[in-house]
């Protein structure tokens, strides 16, 4: 046992290895932020230290952030973040039976528009055959060669779940994606147009429309982001798509109740290495841990600053996040602008032209399930003017706006991204420049919390040993 005359060890312990002061305590695990990332983070790493570990959350705003909800006086409450699951997104899917919550269908009985800024390129049929006869017509064969490319990459894709199962953890964003598929790295750095027209050989037009389309809808972008994101987004736009009954956010309040986290609710401002661990400050307090996860995106433009000291080497913030307004309105669609849309139907109109102020407008359905036509999402790059208002609804009743900073602003070439920013410090969002979606920060938030198993083992295991230095 440590003896008076072990005065030189206990030193040489406490400045190699800060942990060992509370060996015998729990692990005291710091998370960042409270949306879909962090809550699964905290519940993933329940399920691996179960008592051993002491979690705590800080979230200043509103437990789900991108998931969001807005009430109207229509009686309906709305989401007004991400909206779309995927019946392949395995994590998303897990929770929501887990956690006895309840999925609902999204809205089907709209008619899609492929809008160009002037004429629509493509309208859709009430009888589906149509539907399909139409895109042959316009597309040709590119229409089955896509959907087949895109079936094969979700193929690919599911690999991840079996290595994390398996325990695999990643340090950075591109050795995870090149364990689903060494051919996923190249996707990061090509761009949907090149990689799709010059390698995979589909036609210009269905690029420039159909895949066009599906970027500006769900990324607010167009077909220069990368071919992953791109394809994350076409993925997106086929086969069973679901929503959480009662709101995603749900599954992000019914995580944290299930994780056995304790909410902190303030924002951090800062984060301190210190020799026995990390000082995490808000406003009104400051709190030592052994491990510190940052649940948020760190960009060049984030809202929230949040700052980083005595860090062995300087965080970077890549890029900037990309500005995503939506504006939830109850009115009238303006039928002067869109003559083939009637009132009694829902309609989702994708502006592919990037110039054009508006991205989409489409019909909402409540998170309960309640179809409106009179309600719409519109989302832009930037809030619309009274003017464009007036060009887009004949007249409206209430409008609300909330402004995003939605996901990364994709450029290329790409740049490398890490999950680990320092010794115990790490970031989930890092995974946004692959592709942002709820299912992609669950599948960062596994593999962090996967990390801090990892690391922690070997640390345990320095400590035996110096331990066992100290027995002698
Ligand atoms: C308009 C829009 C549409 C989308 N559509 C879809 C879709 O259909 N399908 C899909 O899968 N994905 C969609 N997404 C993306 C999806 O919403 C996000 O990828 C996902 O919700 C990100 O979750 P997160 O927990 O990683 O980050 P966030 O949800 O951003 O959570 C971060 C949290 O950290 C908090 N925070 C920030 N700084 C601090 C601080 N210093 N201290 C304490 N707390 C802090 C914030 O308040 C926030 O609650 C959409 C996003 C938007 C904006
Ligand atoms: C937290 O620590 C910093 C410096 O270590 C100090 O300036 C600050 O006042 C402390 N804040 C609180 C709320 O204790
Ligand atoms: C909106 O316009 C339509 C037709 O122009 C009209 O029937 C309806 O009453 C108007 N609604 C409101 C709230 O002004
Ligand atoms: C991306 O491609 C560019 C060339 O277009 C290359 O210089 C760069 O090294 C590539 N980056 C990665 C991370 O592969």
């Amino acid at each position: 046992m440590v003896h008076s005359n072990s005065n030189i060890l206990i030193a040489f312990v406490a400045i190699f290895s800060p942990i060992i002061c509370t060996q015998q305590q729990n692990v005291k695990i710091a998370i960042i932020g409270g949306g879909i990332g962090g809550t699964s983070c905290a519940y993933f790493l329940n399920e691996m230290f179960g008592e051993k570990a002491d979690i705590f959350i800080y979230e200043g705003n509103k437990i789900g952030g991108r998931l969001a909800t807005v009430s109207m006086t229509d009686g309906n409450e709305y989401e007004t973040g991400g909206s779309i699951i995927h019946e392949r997104n395995k994590y998303m899917t897990d929770f929501v039976k887990d956690l006895g919550l309840q999925r609902r269908p999204p809205s089907s009985n709209e008619r899609l528009g492929l809008y160009n800024g002037k004429d629509f390129d493509f309208i859709q049929s009430d009888y589906y055959l149509m539907n399909v006869i139409k895109m042959l017509w316009r597309y040709g064969y590119s229409t089955v060669k896509l959907q087949r490319f895109i079936s094969k990459m979700l193929d690919k894709f599911d690999r991840i779940y079996g290595l994390q199962k398996e325990g695999r953890a990643f340090d950075n964003v591109e050795d995870l994606v090149a364990a689903m598929n060494p051919e996923f790295l190249t996707y990061l750095n090509v761009s949907v147009k090149d990689g799709y027209v010059e390698k995979e050989r589909f036609s210009q037009k269905i690029v420039n429309e159909l895949v066009q389309a599906s970027l500006r809808c769900n990324y607010g972008q167009t077909v220069k982001v990368p071919e992953f994101v791109g394809s994350v987004s076409m993925a997106g736009m086929d086969g069973a798509l679901w929503c959480v009954s009662g709101g995603n956010r749900r599954v992000a309040e019914r995580l944290l109740d299930e994780s056995n986290a304790k909410l902190i609710e303030a924002f951090a401002l800062s984060v301190s290495m210190k020799q026995f661990g990390y000082v995490v400050a808000t406003a009104t307090s400051n709190d030592t841990y052994d491990y510190v996860v940052i649940a948020t995106p760190l960009s060049q433009n984030q809202r929230i600053p949040l700052n980083f000291d005595n860090l062995p080497t300087q965080i970077s913030r890549n890029g900037e996040y990309h500005r995503t307004v939506s504006t939830l309105v109850l009115g009238k669609l303006n039928k002067k602008k869109f003559p083939k849309f009637a009132d009694d139907e829902g309609a989702i109109i994708i502006n592919t032209n990037d110039d054009d102020f508006f991205n989409s407008i489409g019909n909402l359905q409540g998170i309960n399930g309640k179809e409106n036509h009179r309600a719409w999402k519109v989302f832009s790059k930037k809030p619309l003017t009274s003017n464009e208002m007036n060009i887009l609804f004949e007249n409206h009743t209430e409008v609300k706006i909330i402004d995003w900073l939605a996901y990364p602003h994709y450029v290329l070439p790409h740049q490398q991204m890490s999950f680990s920013l320092a010794p115990r410090l790490y970031h989930i969002n890092a995974i946004e420049w692959a592709a942002s979606a709820m299912e992609m920060s669950c599948i960062g938030a596994k593999n962090v919390a996967l990390l801090i198993r990892r690391d922690h083992g070997n640390w345990q295991q320095t400590n035996s040993m110096k331990r066992s230095v100290e027995e002698l």
